[in-house]
């Protein structure tokens, strides 16, 4: 008899799932509350999660059992909203338990390997959403505790380190602890269904690979806006900025898919190989170029959309004094054959007029045009990949409009992902939950990536602190300081939404 009560699933036929236990270090963070419980919820309403899994939350305060999946309830109930459902929670609450870990206290795992006890053979994984100066300290005591074993898998959440050199300790402290393949370090941008759908528009169609070069493309901008400040985690993101929270990882990814070469396979370490290229042939940037490359800013008082913010000096928890980059534009240059003379623009920055995360690859002229003088020069084609917040693909091409004249216009062939599937797509940590519970690789990042990745963001961040200057202030709500305009003018070129 079939006992299992869970709805079917909008993503196909209930798969049978592995079992797991599923440890969750930082377990009453902000982070386990908000995103992980809720995507874990959503793979258990889908069938994806075995009735016999375990989520195990781990954390310094005292509570039992019930009062962590109390917790859990409530934040489930306030992140999805009318998904969650009563049903569903009823079979996936019992999942969940609690142990008190303090990381450093070596006897608080003897708690730890007494509840894991006895489930060797099942898929053990340790998700440490804790920040990165408690890493080294787990892995430790979870390897003197004995509980971590060959087939173990250490999950890690950004910010891997704050330069190369810490990166390159904590891999270490892992590293000695566990193989490569058993390391899934997370950005959660590889995990979102929009990025890899920038996967299958370029690997998957014959149509964009042979204009994929400099000698089609004239440039190319990644912009990820948020209209958020820095909420809650002053603390956090005053001692890091925009640089170390956002182009370091989310933004230098993004420009690994857009710019690899095409991979033999789709297999983890195919994929990696190349987006480590790319990482390797970024030209660097030190105090000469700074300049002239990047861009930083740090919002002030303003309105974003109806709301009136204050500027980030007055955030809470914010030193009034902080030189901290709320906004980063940066040039980007891949020196290869394949893209030597076409700049990337990259840009992201809080509190701006848009929360929205968009590629924007522009074509180059045509080589020479019959209709001369009748148009302005901007390039005809442009190839927009709206990431979020709705996930649209969009190519403009020129079209002769209605008449007697020949007259061309600028018009949009649109698809709208989400209209079209009609699906729900995955959440980013809902699919990087699953793939390490799988055990693939392919989304999340290797070592060698990420400390290519620091090397290239450690000399701008070394010619900012020497710098007096510090970022320029910008009104909330805007699109950061002229100085970011002034970056792309210089190669004659505006931002997207500029034009
Ligand atoms: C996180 C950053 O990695 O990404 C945050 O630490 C940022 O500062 C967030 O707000 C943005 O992610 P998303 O998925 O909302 O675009």
């Amino acid at each position: 008899m079939n006992t299992d009560t869970r709805p079917s699933t909008s993503h196909g036929a209930r798969a049978i799932a592995p079992s797991f236990d599923l440890v969750l270090f930082g377990g009453t963070g902000d982070l386990a509350m908000r995103k992980l419980l809720p995507a874990l919820y959503r793979r258990f309403a889908d069938g994806n999660v075995s009735a016999d899994a375990r989520i195990i939350g781990v954390a310094r305060s005292s509570l039992s059992d019930m009062e962590y999946a109390a917790r859990a309830e409530t934040a489930c109930r306030q992140h999805l909203g009318a998904d969650f459902e009563d049903s569903v929670w009823a079979g996936f609450g019992p999942l969940l338990s609690y142990v008190r870990v303090d990381a450093n206290a070596t006897s608080d795992y003897q708690m730890l390997a007494a509840r894991l006890a006895g489930r060797e053979t099942v898929t053990r994984l340790f998700f440490l959403s804790t920040g990165p100066d408690l890493f080294a300290a787990i892995c430790k005591e979870l390897a003197a505790a004995n509980i971590v074993n060959a087939s173990s898998r250490i999950m890690l959440e950004k910010p891997l380190g704050e330069d190369a050199l810490s990166a390159g300790r904590i891999n270490d402290t892992v590293g000695a602890m566990v193989r490569e393949q058993q390391i899934y370090r997370i950005d959660h941008y590889l995990g979102k269904e929009t990025v890899q759908n920038l996967m299958a528009l370029r690997f998957g169609n014959a149509l964009f690979e042979p204009l994929w070069h400099r000698g089609q493309i004239k440039h190319v901008q990644i912009t990820v806006a948020e209209q958020l400040g820095v909420e809650k985690r002053a603390d956090f993101y005053d001692r890091t900025g925009a640089l170390r929270d956002m182009v370091q990882n989310h933004l230098l990814q993004l420009l690994c898919i857009l710019a690899m070469e095409p991979p033999a396979t789709n297999a983890a370490d195919a994929v990696r190989d190349e987006k480590l290229k790319v990482l390797r042939a970024l030209r660097p940037i030190g105090d000469a170029e700074a300049s002239t490359k990047t861009a930083r800013g740090q919002y002030r008082a303003g309105n974003v959309g109806t709301t009136t913010t204050v500027g980030y000096l007055e955030e809470m928890g914010v030193d009034p004094t902080s030189q901290t980059e709320t906004f980063v534009a940066i040039k980007a240059e891949i020196d290869t054959w394949r893209w030597a003379g076409v700049p990337f623009y990259l840009r992201t920055g809080k509190r701006l007029p848009q929360h929205v995360a968009e590629i924007v690859v522009t074509f180059d002229q045509v080589p020479h045009s019959i209709f001369t003088g009748r148009f302005n020069s901007d390039p005809p084609n442009r190839l927009v990949i709206r990431l979020q917040p709705d996930e649209c693909i969009t190519l403009r091409i020129l079209a002769k409009s209605p008449g007697e004249a020949m007259r061309l216009k600028p018009v949009d062939l649109a698809l709208n992902l989400g209209e079209t599937f009609k699906a729900r797509p995955l959440e980013a940590y809902e699919r990087l939950l699953g793939d390490a519970i799988a055990g693939n690789l392919t989304l999340f990042m290797r070592r060698d990536e990420v400390e290519a990745a620091w090397n290239w963001i450690d000399p701008i961040r070394a010619a900012w602190d020497a710098d007096d200057e510090g970022p320029r202030p910008y009104a909330a709500g805007s699109w950061g300081p002229a100085a970011s305009s002034a970056l792309i003018a210089r190669d004659g070129y505006a931002w997207h939404d500029d034009l």
